[in-house]
């Protein structure tokens, strides 16, 4: 008999920044200032001035870690940042993407957060291959909720667009 593996990870199309939940995450670089562009520069958008302000004085950002700002403007009461790695091939990099994913949980977690949602992080311009991004994203939030059973919250991962949303489906065992 085979057993069917059902993830507690809701999968969402379109834009991240109009979610009213405790945290969004935002795949942002190393330095937290605005991006050029993805899903950096949408949250900065919506959110307003005031979160440059903000992360100005909180020193930057590893690779694999994440930071907590309000959410400003957004309807996002707060906004977890996470760098995720470039993409290269690696061998380190599954385990910093997958880093990205765990540390914004236990920020989230820290802070009594009960809802979050997550970017692809890496998969846009960071250049990590969609399929590979979406396993590691959805093992590693699996992983996270099986080491804190009794810690209720609710994980979405938001896709941009009906591809990506095809390639999360896929990596749930939902195809
Ligand atoms: N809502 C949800 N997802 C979005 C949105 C949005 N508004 N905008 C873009 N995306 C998706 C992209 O389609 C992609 O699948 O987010 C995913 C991650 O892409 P990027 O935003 O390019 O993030 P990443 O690959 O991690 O690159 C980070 O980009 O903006 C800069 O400062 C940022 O240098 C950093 C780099």
């Amino acid at each position: 008999m085979s057993q069917i593996q059902e993830y507690q990870i809701e999968l969402l199309v379109g834009d991240i920044t109009t979610l009213p939940v405790d945290a969004i995450v935002n795949a942002a670089n190393k330095t937290l200032l605005a991006g050029l562009g993805g899903v950096d520069l949408a949250i900065h958008s919506a959110a307003g001035p005031g979160l440059q302000t903000e992360c100005w004085t909180l020193n930057g950002c590893e690779t694999g870690e994440a930071k907590i700002t309000g959410g400003h403007a957004l309807p996002a009461k707060h906004i977890i940042h996470t760098v995720g790695p470039v993409y290269t091939g690696a061998e380190e990099e599954p385990l910093l993407l997958a880093e990205c994913y765990r540390n914004s949980l236990n920020l989230a977690k820290e802070n009594d957060l009960h809802s979050i949602a997550f970017p692809a992080i890496s998969a846009g311009s960071y250049g990590y291959p969609a399929e590979e991004a979406a396993q590691i994203t959805v093992k590693a939030i699996d992983a996270w909720q099986k080491e804190n059973p009794s810690y209720d919250i609710r994980v979405i991962v938001v896709c941009f667009d009906e591809e990506m949303l095809q390639v999360y489906r896929q990596a749930m065992g939902l195809l």
